[in-house]
């Protein structure tokens, strides 16, 4: 499962560079994690070729779309108040049409159209191939639905058009779908079976944005290290291929390995890893280039070894330990971010306590942390009563976020006095004065701007630090650069 996007970021209006005959316009919201933002960008390619351009003005839009997610219920009735919005311009702009795409379309179908009598339209995260045809129908005055999930679709054969990017990192999707089942998640019914996307499809639009001058790219999947092309079908398929296609097939390692050494001035980035699939073998290709970055997304979840099994995370917690330590012996400097989920059906206070010592063992660089949401139709809605009260589930949350501050503070501060390399990604939130970037930990720091620019790969002196940022000065130009 891939990371959500900072909340703050959500929802951001596309912008489409201008195809100059194109006369309608569209209006592409997303929300939820990083694939959807990606497939947005897919969409507006698809839908360039459709006459539409895209606007940022709600009020001029013929096309109102929004790429939904469904992982907790506060994300889906996020975008239900997105609807309403819409569905209030529209009585001022009656032509317009209304449609649903991603993770909540997939869920709940149909249902968009009987129930709500808000969208015209309700695409799922596989069928955006077949918009011209649903929009055609959708113009005729019908209303239009698919979502069937597919076993080939990967898109590997669509430019998606770069939408509010800032020049320098892009996400390239790898994968899609997942197979792992945890039992609370919701997204291998929203988005299917694991299937990956052919290695040429994915160097070549690496190669293309290398050509453009993009910095860093992050490959993207909801499992990455579960990637594996054995010429095309599902993962769960691959016992069944032929000799042949076993011997060439190109697993995780392999693809990092060609992707980095290909493109050595690049920083390649992968999200999101997941601890029962992560091969020693990727951590060695992490280690052994230099322009990988020394970051690892690794949920854990829980640190109970009861609460994993029941939410069939299929390690134990001495397993993912391992693996920590295995990353730290062959990247010391690596850092590690997590997603913990607090108030699982059954969780006791001893499994609480279980996950502040792990969080204690690890002290993860940065968390994503949220409180148990059940989701229909998952195992856990189906098997397991949601019987941690509310405001006990908010409280241990709250001990894992300030649990969290202290190891962020605490990783931060060994960063003081050191020169680090930071690629420059935009002006700082708080300060038009300064820039902001990451170093290869995905740690954000913000430095004045002197005659620096965007895009440049520059060395930071950090002298001072927050549990959210450094802070520091450029020493000069690195290497990189
Ligand atoms: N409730 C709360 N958090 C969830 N996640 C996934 N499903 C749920 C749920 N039902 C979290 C997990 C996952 C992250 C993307 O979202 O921590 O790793
Ligand atoms: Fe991630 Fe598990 Fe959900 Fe798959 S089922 S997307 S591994 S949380």
């Amino acid at each position: 499962m891939e990371k959500i996007i900072d909340e703050k970021k959500q929802g951001t209006a596309l912008v489409l560079e201008e195809k100059k005959n194109n006369t309608r316009k569209l209006f592409i919201e997303s929300y939820g994690c990083q694939m959807n933002f990606s497939d947005s960008e897919i969409v507006a390619s698809i839908l360039a070729d459709q006459g539409f351009n895209t606007t940022q003005n709600l009020e001029d839009a013929d096309l109102v779309l929004v790429n939904t997610c469904s992982i907790r219920d506060k994300a889906e009735q996020t975008v239900r108040k997105r609807l309403e919005k819409y569905n209030a311009v529209r009585k001022i702009n009656p032509k317009m049409k209304i449609g649903v795409l991603g993770c909540m379309a997939e869920r709940l179908k149909s249902k968009f159209l009987e129930e709500e009598k808000m969208v015209d339209l309700v695409v799922g995260p596989d069928a955006y191939k077949d918009l011209p045809n649903l929009l055609e129908e959708v113009d005729a005055g019908r209303n239009a639905v698919n979502v069937i999930l597919s076993k080939e679709e990967t898109y590997g054969d669509i430019a998606p058009v770069r939408l509010q990017s800032n020049g320098v990192s892009a996400f390239v999707s790898i994968t899609r779908g997942c197979d792992n089942m945890c039992t609370f998640c919701v997204v291998p019914f929203t988005r299917g079976r694991e299937r990956s996307r052919e290695p040429q499809s994915i160097l070549e639009e690496i190669d293309d944005l290398v050509a453009k001058n993009f910095k860093e790219i992050t490959l993207l999947g909801q499992n990455v290290d579960s990637y594996l092309w054995y010429g095309g079908g599902l993962k769960k398929d691959f016992e069944k291929a032929s000799d042949f296609e076993k011997a060439t097939a190109v697993d995780f390692a392999q693809l990092l390995n060609t992707v980095a050494t290909k493109h050595p001035k690049t920083r390649i980035r992968f999200t999101t890893s997941n601890p029962q699939d992560m091969t020693l073998d990727v951590v060695k290709v992490v280690a052994a280039n230099a322009n990988i970055c020394n970051y690892i997304h690794l949920p854990i979840q829980s640190g109970s070894d009861r609460i994993l099994k029941e939410m069939n995370r299929l390690h134990t917690r001495q397993e993912y330990m391992d693996l920590i330590d295995n990353i730290k012996e062959l990247i010391p400097d690596c850092a590690i971010s997590q997603d913990i989920i607090s108030g699982f059906p059954t969780e006791t206070e001893l499994d609480h306590q279980d996950t502040l010592s792990l969080m204690e063992y690890v002290k993860y660089e940065y968390g994503y942390m949220f409180t148990y949401s059940e989701r229909p139709g998952t195992m856990a809605a189906r098997k397991l009563k949601d019987d941690v009260p509310e405001d006990i589930k908010k409280r241990r949350l709250a001990e894992i976020h300030t649990l969290q501050r202290v190891h962020s503070h605490y990783r931060h501060k060994a960063y003081l006095g050191k020169t680090i390399e930071i690629l420059i990604e935009k002006t700082s939130k708080k300060s038009d004065q300064q820039w902001s970037g990451r170093n290869p930990q995905n740690i954000m720091a913000v430095f004045p701007k002197e005659h620096y620019k965007v895009g440049d790969f520059v060395n930071v002196r950090i002298e001072d630090c927050t549990s959210a940022t450094l802070l520091g000065t450029a020493v000069g130009y690195s290497e990189n650069n």
